[in-house]
């Protein structure tokens, strides 16, 4: 069975003053949604004052980056060795960083060994750009994706797969629910013919892009997505809860 998870990635949002005041308002909220995974990945500085206000709680505290060595004359890198001591997620390869930050297939693979290495779980993000899309071309933007991070230890030490379509990130446009299904169903199949069901059967693969308390219910219904990777409603404690609540009450474990 696999535990559905909604994950909030707040992006470049949030001083430590408002990440903990942002926390603050969904915490008691966010405690009572049993059978659903709930990770915050607030900024770097923030992660620490963050760490201290879970203390106790279920929910879970996720960084939104990693850099892959451990130590040493990198000017302004985050080591797995830093972030092991406060959190228990990493997203790794968001589509801006690929886009932005020049990540490439090899720099991602690095980081999700170097982060499993320090028993953090990735979350390792996918998809297509709008012009892939409308060329054909997602089913194999996926598979150059997935096979560049391809190691059956990986989903055994936790990973988790969010499939976001660039086109969809910020964008207000979201895919429609069987769109994602049909595609996190693809991912599941690479996944099985690379490691083989076991593997496949188990791992979480999250859709994300412009994901809304309104829509939610669209993607959680889907037999094949096991939940979120939520941006800018993620920001939005009544939004968040929201959202939580909706997973929880179609697909909570509880
Ligand atoms: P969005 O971002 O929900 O604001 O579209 C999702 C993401 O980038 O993870």
């Amino acid at each position: 069975m696999r535990i559905p998870m909604i994950a909030g990635n707040w992006k470049m949002n949030t001083t430590v003053g408002e990440a903990v005041t942002l926390v603050r308002s969904m915490l008691s909220g966010l405690e009572k949604m049993n059978g659903v995974d709930r990770v915050v990945c607030p900024p770097f500085i923030s992660l620490a004052a963050v760490k201290d206000l879970l203390k106790g709680s279920s929910v879970k505290l996720g960084a939104q980056n990693i850099f892959y060595e451990e130590k040493g004359a990198y000017t302004g890198e985050i080591s797995p060795l830093m972030l092991a001591e406060l959190c228990e997620y990493v997203i790794i390869g968001h589509s801006e960083r690929r886009q932005y930050f020049g990540e490439t297939g090899d720099m991602i693979d690095k980081k999700i060994k170097a982060a499993l290495n320090v028993e953090l779980k990735p979350i390792l993000c996918i998809g297509e750009k709008l012009e892939e899309n409308e060329q054909g071309k997602t089913q194999e933007v996926l598979t150059h994706q997935l096979t560049a991070s391809s190691d059956r230890g990986y989903y055994v030490g936790g990973l988790v797969i969010a499939y976001e379509p660039v086109w969809a990130i910020g964008t207000g446009r979201s895919a429609s629910g069987s769109e994602a299904n049909e595609t996190i169903g693809f991912i599941r199949q690479l996944v099985s013919h690379q490691h083989g069901s076991d593997i496949a059967d188990n791992v979480r693969i999250l859709y994300g892009g412009s994901v809304t308390a309104e829509n939610i219910a669209e993607f959680i219904r889907q037999p094949e997505i096991d939940g979120a990777l939520v941006g800018g409603a993620s920001l939005k404690a009544e939004d968040f809860l929201s959202i939580t609540k909706q997973t929880a009450e179609i697909r909570g474990l509880s």
